[in-house]
């Protein structure tokens, strides 16, 4: 709260406060849990340098989901050799905006070619790494359609050094689902994935550079429903899954993370404008809702539709039992239960619904938690023409 008190002193709300000291805590879990693996951070989680500084001062590298990005992390100080670019479908000007400024993963044939073709006029070899759509899936249940990689099946089919004469596969990149909180499948998934890489490997003839699981490692939002992962019996599994694999693979291990290394760093900051009462329900109107903050708002969005059933393809928008821990800084020793609502023209900018708070006045600061990651970032921003909220870093 000293921090909260210090910037509001200064600054108007809403603000986002990012405090390093829990990125480095959560950083340390990971490492400790995967000793040797390379870490990447989801810059799309949370792009404001400092933040990203803070990840180059860890060691930690970047997952970079547009050309964008690459400059960001390239510019907090992440080298280029720690910068993995992976793009749903970028384009041959994102291709030509990120080419030698950091790894280069192609998540489709059509980006193969154009990879081909920008390797071709520079007249040069290019090393690139393939997402792959994996046959298995985390369940063990038949796999699904996905708009993300290619499809497996289709690899084997690929003479990918006739097709693609100056490209080189050195690298494999598999992402199958966030927030993963069962210890069991998470290990079965690495293990999946390290056969897959041994048979690439086998296939292509050529031992990999580089082997990057993608995200998944989960994080608990609601303390009264999940439990977080083992981590000393993942660090065990999977470490006995990378001894199984050590003769054929040599390959730096990388896992990516957005939520894991910054969720809990984030605080959102808004303020009470205005209190309304109306057919007995007590509403607290805060600056910049949705234009703010708008996982909460989502959530409340999509509860009639059962959001902790939807499954994992609505990530990072819809999380399973998402949750928010919301402080009213009152001096107020009552409690009440409000509807807590943005100030957009929408009945649905509401953040949070019959929560139980301290009982406040206009002018009262309302905190959010798990801000860190999938918040600033996710915003419609621009709604309403509203100032944007500020960001500030902290590392104490
Ligand atoms: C390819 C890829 N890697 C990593 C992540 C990060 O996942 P998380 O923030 O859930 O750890 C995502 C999230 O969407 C992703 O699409």
């Amino acid at each position: 709260m000293h921090a909260i008190e210090k910037i509001r002193e200064k600054h108007p709300a809403p603000f986002y406060i990012y405090d390093g000291k829990i990125i480095s805590e959560q950083a340390s879990v990971l490492r400790k849990t995967f000793p040797g693996f390379g870490l990447l951070f989801s810059v799309k989680a949370n792009p404001f340098p400092p933040v990203l500084k803070k990840m180059a001062s860890l060691g930690i590298g970047a997952d970079a989901a547009s050309a964008k990005e690459v400059g960001l992390a390239l510019e907090a100080g992440i080298p280029a050799e720690n910068i993995y670019y992976s793009c749903p479908a970028p384009t041959r000007e994102d291709i030509a905006q990120v080419i030698g400024k950091c790894h280069i993963i192609a998540d489709s044939f059509h980006e193969l070619s154009l990879l081909e073709e920008a390797a071709s006029e520079c007249g040069r070899n290019l090393s690139v790494g393939l997402r792959i759509h994996p046959d298995f899936t985390l369940n063990g249940s038949p796999q699904i359609p996905s708009k993300f990689g290619i499809d497996e099946s289709l690899v084997w089919k690929t003479d990918f050094s006739e097709k693609y004469p100056h490209l080189t596969i050195h690298g494999l990149h598999i992402h199958i689902r966030s927030q993963i909180l069962d210890t069991e499948k998470l290990a079965r998934y690495y293990d999946n994935v390290l056969d897959l890489a041994v048979k690439l490997q086998n296939f292509l003839g050529t031992k990999l550079d580089y082997i990057n699981f993608g995200g998944g490692v989960g994080k608990v939002y609601d303390k009264t429903r999940q439990s977080p992962l083992d981590y000393e019996k993942l660090r065990e599994v999977v470490s006995c899954s990378i001894s199984k694999h050590k003769s054929d693979l040599s390959a730096q291990l990388l896992l990516e993370s957005g939520r894991f290394l910054a969720c809990d760093c984030g605080t959102y900051v808004t303020e009470i404008v205005d209190i309304k009462r109306s057919h007995g329900k007590t509403f607290y109107i805060v600056k910049n809702g949705a234009n703010g903050f708008f996982k909460p708002v989502l959530r409340q969005m999509l509860l009639p539709f059962q959001p902790d059933h939807i499954g994992a393809s609505y990530e990072p928008f819809a999380t399973e039992n998402d949750h928010y821990e919301i402080n009213v800084l009152s001096e107020s020793s009552e409690t009440e239960v409000v509807d807590i609502a943005g100030h957009l023209c929408s009945g649905a900018d509401i953040m949070a619904k019959d929560v139980a708070v301290k009982k406040g006045n206009i002018g009262d600061f309302v905190t959010f938690s798990h801000a860190g990651s999938y918040a600033y970032s996710l915003a419609p921003l621009l709604f309403s023409s509203q100032p944007l909220p500020q960001q500030f870093f902290i590392d104490e």
